[in-house]
């Protein structure tokens, strides 16, 4: 059976992270709005209709569970290639198509539970610029069934976490490895001061590696983006 058995639908909330941290309640929940969507480092997440947003809590225990974030990002990626659309993972938590971001992964530790959010942009019209973002809509020029889309992601992330769970990472690490955005390029990772490097592999626990002037560096956690761009 499959983890994801009962979800809850709202129309509106602040944001579903922080409902499931509320309540307590063991479930996957969608909104159709956010009032107060939330990403990583403090960031707001736009949450207009048209995009996907769910959070579902994990209280199981994982097998490398510092890797969640790119099994997550593995599984949004498959299930995009099942539409017909070719993603690649950004590491650590984000899914690109065309060098513009789709997709945000948001992972947080409670005392008991590791809670999952997820915001997909899907049939969005329109973003801002500063965003870089994009949606499959503007992608492909045609609406998708949230629904559907979600209960085929949930079916991806289900099997990959079995895999997590009983196999462990490397199981997973050459798929996320082929998705991997900036395989070999010239990256900048926003340390004090800036780290320069080539990102030459994915390590055994998912950190990166670069080769940088100063030799390898495997680094844990952080914002990459290529030398000389703006994309982050
Ligand atoms: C990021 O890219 O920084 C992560 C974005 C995560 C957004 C999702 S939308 C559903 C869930 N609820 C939130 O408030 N945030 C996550």
């Amino acid at each position: 059976m499959s983890r994801f058995y009962s979800l809850v639908w709202l129309e509106e909330v602040s944001s579903t992270q922080d409902w499931l941290k509320e309540k307590s309640i063991n479930c996957v929940v969608v909104a159709r709005r956010q009032t107060k969507g939330r990403g990583r480092y403090g960031r707001s997440w736009h949450s207009d209709e048209g995009g996907l947003y769910f959070s579902f809590p994990l209280t199981e225990n994982f097998k490398d569970e510092q890797t969640l974030p790119l099994v997550i990002a593995l599984s949004v990626c498959q299930m995009l290639e099942d539409y017909g659309f070719l993603a690649s993972i950004k590491w650590v938590n984000d899914v690109y198509i065309g060098g513009k971001k789709i997709c945000g992964i948001l992972v947080e530790k409670t005392k008991d539970r590791t809670l999952i959010g997820i915001g997909l942009n899907v049939n969005q019209k329109r973003f801002t610029d500063d965003l870089q973002a994009t949606s499959l809509l503007l992608v492909s020029g045609r609406e998708y069934h949230l629904a559907d889309v979600l209960l085929k992601l949930l079916d991806r992330i289900d099997k990959n976490l079995d895999l997590l769970k009983e196999r462990g990472f490397q199981v997973l690490r050459e798929e996320i490895k082929k998705r991997l955005l900036f395989l070999g390029e010239e990256v900048v990772l926003y340390t004090d001061p800036p780290t320069v490097g080539i990102l030459t592999d994915l390590s055994p626990e998912g950190y990166l590696v670069l080769m940088t002037a100063q030799g390898e560096k495997k680094v844990v956690s952080g914002n990459i983006t290529l030398r000389g761009t703006m994309l982050s």
